[in-house]
């Protein structure tokens, strides 16, 4: 069942960005194929709305996957940026707006001394993870099945066969030499998390999760597992590495590390931290940070990175996350949201439910269980396929793929989540 929305415009655009671009996109899932029919270009955005090159108008869960947490064309993010392109794009030299952004953040943040600014969030995990090697001395990275980490090649790894297994790549183009520096775990698993540090701790330099993962369905980790994982960071002097590309920012200020009040070594932050433009950041203790070139001998610079229209827009977004409540109102209307939408799953018999953490949400084809481990995911996405399209018949947006999150924003009002309670309501009885 595709959706009915007038789409010649998008069609026709698609087309031609198929002769420019792999697949017509620049990134692969914007292209649409878990959904059927062609991506929606977008044209504007303002507050909760999107409307797409055919003049469709729609809700928008999506936010760009993340950082738009305060809506599209924030106000104040907007003439942010206005203000500082007036005075120029780039210098590729030092400007007060990184280090007000730097001061932002690190004097809310009790888990990083120190900061870098990049351009996304990869750049920022593949840094990371450098100079966790660079400070550790070691050579090996644990990761976890079923977090993303962007598309750093030693991260393009999926678990091989047994226990603690070494990785092998998942993408063309990894080397099988890199992917056998990584090691890969199922998450929320205590037991095989304790042997792998026992075999293989001594030549471990980071361990990298996503606290909250969210790039696989929100795979909610129990705390006494990321707990163990805390404990046994320390006790193999191995770097415990938050990535918090989508969590940091969005789940509090201080992230998941602040959530769960788990201090992470080394922490990555991406999406919101620049206000919808692309920054990227890691930070951790001033030790640590310290053999960041030019102080130590850790090489990693980049010519936009700190880029001065990105560091005001970034600045004008964190200044209303940090204010009193923001996350607290957040996490109110986010629930009433969802909660809405739960009971009506319920009281209809719907194999179906929404989890949640913050403002994140992800549409859960597998009915009331909970699901923390991404093998455990419902690989049918026949379900969620009719009910993104039953959605944008509706008037709402959400990511096209259904291992994706959903978003609301500071502009999704009551109000506003009131009419989509009712969208969304007629779309799950037809498409459910
Ligand atoms: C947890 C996590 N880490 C890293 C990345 C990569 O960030 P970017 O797409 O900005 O390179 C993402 C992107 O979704 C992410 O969710």
């Amino acid at each position: 069942m595709t959706s009915k929305i007038k789409r010649s415009n998008s069609e026709a655009l698609f087309e031609k960005a198929k002769t420019y671009f792999p697949g017509g996109v620049n990134s692969p899932v914007r292209a649409f194929k878990s959904v059927d029919g062609a991506p929606l270009f977008m044209k504007k955005g303002s507050g909760v709305n999107v409307w797409d090159e055919d003049g469709n108008e729609f809700i928008d869960f999506c936010g760009s996957w993340g950082p738009l947490i305060l809506g599209h064309r924030h106000e104040g993010v907007f003439q942010a940026v206005v203000s500082a392109m007036d005075n120029g794009s780039s210098f590729g030299a030092p400007t007060a707006l990184e280090s007000e952004l730097a001061e932002l953040i690190l004097s809310n943040n009790r888990f990083i001394e120190k900061i870098r600014f990049v351009s996304s969030g990869t750049e920022a995990v593949m840094s990371a993870l450098r100079l966790a090697r660079g400070f550790t001395g070691k050579n090996k990275i644990l990761k976890f099945d079923g977090c993303y980490h962007g598309h750093v090649d030693s991260m393009l790894v999926s678990a091989g066969s047994g226990l603690a297994t070494f990785g092998t790549s998942s993408s063309a183009g990894v080397p099988e030499i890199l992917a056998n520096e990584t090691l890969v775990l199922p998450l929320n698993h205590i037991d095989q998390l304790r042997q792998c540090f026992k075999d293989h701790g001594h030549e471990i330099a980071s361990a990298i999760i996503e606290p909250i993962p969210a790039n696989n369905g929100l795979l909610l980790q129990e705390k006494t597992f990321l707990l163990e994982l805390r404990k046994l960071c320390t006790e193999y002097n191995v770097l415990l590495h938050f990535d918090e590309v989508i969590s940091g920012f969005r789940v509090g200020f201080e992230g998941a590390a602040g959530l769960y009040d788990i201090a992470p070594d080394i922490v990555t932050y991406g999406k919101i931290i620049g206000g919808g433009l692309p920054v990227g950041a890691y930070g951790a203790s001033k030790e640590i940070m310290g053999m960041v070139s030019p102080d130590g001998p850790v090489y990693q610079a980049g010519t936009l990175s700190g880029n001065p229209v990105a560091m005001a827009a970034g600045i004008a977004q964190l200044k209303e996350c940090v204010k009193p409540g923001f996350y607290e109102n957040q996490q109110e209307r986010t629930l009433y949201f969802v909660n809405a939408l739960n009971n009506h799953a319920k009281s209809k018999g719907y194999n179906f439910q929404i989890v949640t953490v913050g403002s994140i949400f992800w549409l859960s084809f597998d009915g009331q269980t909970t699901i923390r481990e991404s093998a455990r995911i419902n690989a049918d996405m026949t379900g969620f396929r009719k009910l993104f399209n039953a959605l944008l018949d509706q008037g709402i947006y959400i990511g096209p793929s259904g291992y994706e999150v959903g978003f609301v924003s500071q502009a999704h009002t009551k109000e506003i989540l009131d009419v989509a309670i009712e969208k969304f309501y007629s779309a799950m009885d037809e498409a459910l």
